[in-house]
């Protein structure tokens, strides 16, 4: 059963031990910003915690960071399914999207300030990459929406904080929430934005999803959760916001008035450029009593945001191969844990049906995503398993045959750190599909025979030896043998 609300899902998470608290004070200048590149560079994902600061020095809200998208298992609680399912609930929900519903009151609302008391200063926002970053910034859900057919689009886009009562938000080239932004603008009209801040973890999975132009995210996290998500009308802004959500800031951003983005730390683990992007004025901030201030942590991967992009994201590619482009010998997906999509490396399982059919499902990967690089292997692989993988690629791959260069590709927002820049502009990158698919038949496994290796196990275990689970690479080849 998936969970409704972020403190459903911290509850659970906490007693499974993936969510530790911190009594001690901390300065949100620096301190949660250290701590969860500590937690994500150093201590192995199976044991990783996200991490609770109840004692934020010279605020009375708590900072949450870096627990749902701690670890797959963590990510898999949140969506209330085995970690083996998360491609599958989300092929579920891409079918089938359920509409949210409005209702008359939530939560996010239980305290409401307007105009002067609408302060920015009164929320403990981290700076993420503390000693580098040009200041604090909003990482979280960024809601906008179209002014002539007012369907809503959420994403995650960073947000500075200019001071108590202004943002510049980084509503980048081709993102939704620039397209939405201008389609007011071209009115003569501000564009209504708001900030939701630890709102129902599908939904902040949802926003993270890439889905095609006119995709309501929150219709894909009904589908997620199996009922609607509930909206509230926001209180100084036309736009619906999640009822449940701990913290939601409205504002509106005017025609043409831009300001300074960056230097920040970039997902790709680089500090990245300053730019010019839209500023947005604060006309509200809503809550709940005694709320939580949620922040997802980027920046050098693997982090937060690359683990719930990847997941989220592979989903998202199933249902695109497989329901959208007919390709139903797509068994599965992974996307690297590293890269959240953007620049990544994708694992696809799949049977080929004809000579070249791997390199032709990889190209479309290649084509339909901002993935990187695409590895096609057969469905005996576990491609989860970077072990297996790499068998596949010294045993079935052949550079000069199975090799496609994909060049001349645009990469949104230019943020490829290994693409030269020429007189201060990207220039285009390519991609690479591997197919690491069988094409000559090799023969059998160099193993024993499945029933010999079962009965190895039992006279193993005879022996005194230590017992053993069987990966899943193991099974695989031994199923084979
Ligand atoms: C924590 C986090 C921060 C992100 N920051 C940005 C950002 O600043 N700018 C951006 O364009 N995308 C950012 N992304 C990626 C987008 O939110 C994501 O690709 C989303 O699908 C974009 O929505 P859209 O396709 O509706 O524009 C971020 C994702 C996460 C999880």
């Amino acid at each position: 059963m998936a969970h409704e609300t972020l403190r459903d899902v911290l509850a659970v998470l906490e007693q499974r031990g993936r969510l530790r608290r911190i009594a001690k004070p901390v300065d949100v200048g620096w301190e949660p910003a250290c701590f969860v590149k500590w937690a994500f560079q150093a201590v192995p994902e199976p044991s990783r915690f996200g991490l609770w600061f109840e004692n934020v020095a010279g605020h009375d809200m708590p900072v949450v960071t870096g627990a749902l998208g701690c670890s797959t298992e963590a990510y898999a609680i949140a969506l209330g399914v085995e970690p083996d399912d998360i491609n599958a609930a989300w092929e579920r929900a891409l079918l089938k999207p359920i509409a949210p519903r409005t209702v008359a009151s939530g939560i996010c609302q239980e305290t409401v300030l307007r105009d002067g008391r609408a302060r920015l200063d009164r929320l403990p926002i981290p700076t993420w990459t503390p000693g580098k970053d040009i200041g604090p910034y909003l990482t979280t859900i960024v809601v906008t929406a179209n002014a002539e057919t007012r369907r809503q689009n959420m994403g995650f886009y960073r947000t500075r904080v200019r001071d108590a009562h202004s943002v510049v938000a980084n509503l980048s080239p081709g993102r939704q929430g620039l397209l939405n932004a201008r389609t007011w603008h071209d009115r003569g009209k501000p564009a209504p934005i708001a900030w939701v801040i630890g709102a129902p973890p599908l939904v902040t999975f949802a926003a993270s999803a890439n889905l095609p132009w006119g995709a309501d995210e929150m219709e894909v996290a009904g589908g997620l959760q199996g009922k609607p998500i509930e909206l509230v009308k926001a209180k100084t802004v036309d736009l619906l916001v999640p009822a449940n959500a701990e913290i939601v800031i409205e504002g509106e951003v005017h025609p043409g008035e831009m300001d300074t983005e960056g230097p920040f730390g970039e997902f790709a683990g680089y500090m990245g450029p300053i730019s010019q992007k839209p500023v947005a004025r604060i006309t509200a901030i809503t809550h709940r009593k005694q709320p939580v201030y949620y922040g997802v942590a980027s920046q050098m991967p693997p982090s937060e945001s690359t683990i719930v992009q990847s997941l989220t994201n592979a989903g998202v590619l199933m249902k695109l191969l497989r329901h959208d482009l007919g390709e139903h010998t797509v068994a599965d997906a992974f996307i690297d844990l590293n890269f959240g999509g953007l620049l990544a490396h994708a694992i696809v399982a799949m049977s080929p049906r004809y000579p070249g059919h791997a390199k032709k499902v990889g190209r479309m990967v290649a084509d339909c995503t901002p993935i990187k690089r695409v590895t096609m292997v057969d469905p005996d692989i576990d491609i989860r398993d970077p072990l297996h993988v790499e068998w596949a690629l010294n045993a079935r791959y052949d550079p000069a045959r199975d090799t496609v260069i994909i060049d001349d590709v645009f990469f949104p927002m230019g943020m490829d750190p290994s693409v030269r820049i020429k007189d201060g502009k990207t220039e285009q990158g390519s991609k690479v599909v591997i197919d690491a698919t069988q094409s000559i038949d090799s023969g059998t496994f160099s193993l024993p025979p499945k029933d010999l290796m079962a009965k190895a196990r039992a006279s193993w275990q005879d022996a005194g030896l230590p017992a053993f689970d069987i990966p899943k690479r193991a099974r695989l080849r031994i199923d084979k043998s």
